[in-house]
């Protein structure tokens, strides 16, 4: 009996709804979708820049705020919707942009746009989706926005923003970090290229993860669609080399944000800002929000976390516009924190490509229990019942962090 049982779990695909069930953390999540990929596609996604040490900063800055929890509160009844840019949100984590997830998954960004819907959650879509726009608009059933990165060519970007107003889109994201693509080492090594191709180098690994292969090629090549006929990559180029090549646009400046401004009447947000000057500026261009962002640690290494770097930006320019964090939310507390310290919402990136990867559809709405669950106890916990009236009395921060918040307000 006890034979047939394993060989029956042995036969059982990975990926799951019970399977799923059975993870209990994000990190849970991540572990079980590392079992799933192949070392490329799983550096691909976890990677940062250079040392990774910003990447490690956006993590280990999160336990560095610890809670102030009031007890004997009635907690009955509790609250997590909040607000951004005008836009009412019903789940404060939003799906950051990220591209090429059908890497990780034969469905991608569909199976997101599937599960965002089904729960709530906010689904950034990028430019760089291995779907197009609008086939991710068909898909959705929930609230989509969109990103747009400054191309070179103007023309490109004014079709993506009115092809973004024609499928829909609440608002448009303009991440501004990409001036050329950060050195992401564990991707050189690999050899990733655009679309991924299979090479003797990679196939080793490939082979070792059948259902991911079979996954892989049972669909559409792994392209970007929105640039479908217009530019392409042929497997031949590393992928930060096709960015760099055919993409990125080394001269975006204020400016070209400026010409989005008035293309865009929507809400209008910039991803990508890590310092308070910038921020002051991005306010004074019009955008409706910032996105505290140091994409993930996959650029700029030794820019400080974006936990912190927030802190200073709520301080310059909290009052004028909305606030988001996006880099190293795995856990509802880490949301909670970034709330107290000024965030109307966060952002996370690989969290959701972790469920992406480990069971599709399934595994995104996984971690969207997670979270929801762990949000849910850290407000009970804390002696609170709305998450969008929590201020900074619920935290404490570490004492070097606050300096600057300290001598600002004396000068007021
Ligand atoms: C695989 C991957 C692809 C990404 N692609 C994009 C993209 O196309 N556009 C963008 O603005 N940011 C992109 N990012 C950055 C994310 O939007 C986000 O800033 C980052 O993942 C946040 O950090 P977290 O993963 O720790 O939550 C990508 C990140 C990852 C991991």
């Amino acid at each position: 009996m006890n034979q047939i049982k394993e060989l029956l779990q042995m036969l059982r695909p990975r990926g799951t709804l019970k399977g799923v069930a059975a993870l209990h953390s994000v990190d849970d999540v991540r572990r079980y979708a590392r079992k799933r990929l192949p070392k490329m596609i799983y550096d691909f996604i976890y990677g940062g820049a250079n040392d990774e040490t910003t990447l490690a900063a956006n993590r280990n800055d999160f336990s560095k705020i610890t809670f102030r929890p009031h007890m004997l509160t009635d907690v009955t009844h509790r609250d997590i919707k909040t607000k951004v840019a005008g836009i009412d949100l019903d789940f404060p984590v939003m799906v950051s942009p990220a591209g090429l997830l059908r890497v990780a998954h034969t469905e991608g960004e569909l199976a997101i746009a599937r599960a965002a819907g089904k729960t709530g959650v906010v689904f950034v879509v990028s430019t760089a989706g291995s779907w197009s726009m609008e086939e991710l608009a068909d898909a959705a059933t929930g609230p989509l926005w969109f990103q747009l990165y400054l191309w070179r060519d103007r023309d490109i970007m004014k079709s993506l923003v009115e092809r973004a107003k024609q499928a829909g889109y609440q608002a448009l994201v303009v991440t501004v970090d990409l001036q050329v693509v950060g050195k992401r080492e564990r991707d050189l090594r690999n050899g990733l290229s655009i679309p991924p191709k299979i090479t003797m180098r990679s196939a080793l690994d490939a082979v070792k993860h059948p259902r991911w292969l079979f996954d892989l090629i049972k669909g559409p090549p792994v392209t970007l669609r929105n640039f479908a006929g217009v530019v392409e990559g042929d497997g031949t180029v590393s992928h930060s080399a096709f960015f760099n090549q055919h993409l990125i646009n080394p001269s975006a400046n204020w400016e070209d944000l400026q010409w989005v401004r008035e293309l865009w009447k929507g809400p209008l947000l910039i991803k990508g800002i890590i310092t308070p000057e910038d921020a002051v500026k991005a306010v004074d261009c019009g955008v409706d929000g910032i996105v505290v962002s140091n994409h993930g640690g996959r650029q700029l290494d030794g820019v400080p976390s974006a936990v912190r770097s927030m802190v200073d930006i709520v301080d310059a320019v909290g009052n004028r516009t909305d606030i988001i964090l996006d880099g190293g939310i795995r856990r509802g507390s880490d949301v909670v924190k970034a709330v107290a310290l000024g965030a109307r919402a966060v952002m996370a990136g690989r969290s959701w490509i972790w469920g992406l990867a480990a069971a599709g559809q399934a595994g995104v709405e996984r971690v969207y229990e997670i979270f929801a669950q762990e949000i849910d106890q850290t407000l009970a916990l804390l002696g609170r019942t709305r998450l969008n009236k929590i201020d900074e009395s619920a935290v404490n921060l570490p004492a070097s962090w606050t300096t600057s918040r300290k001598e600002n307000s004396k000068c007021q």
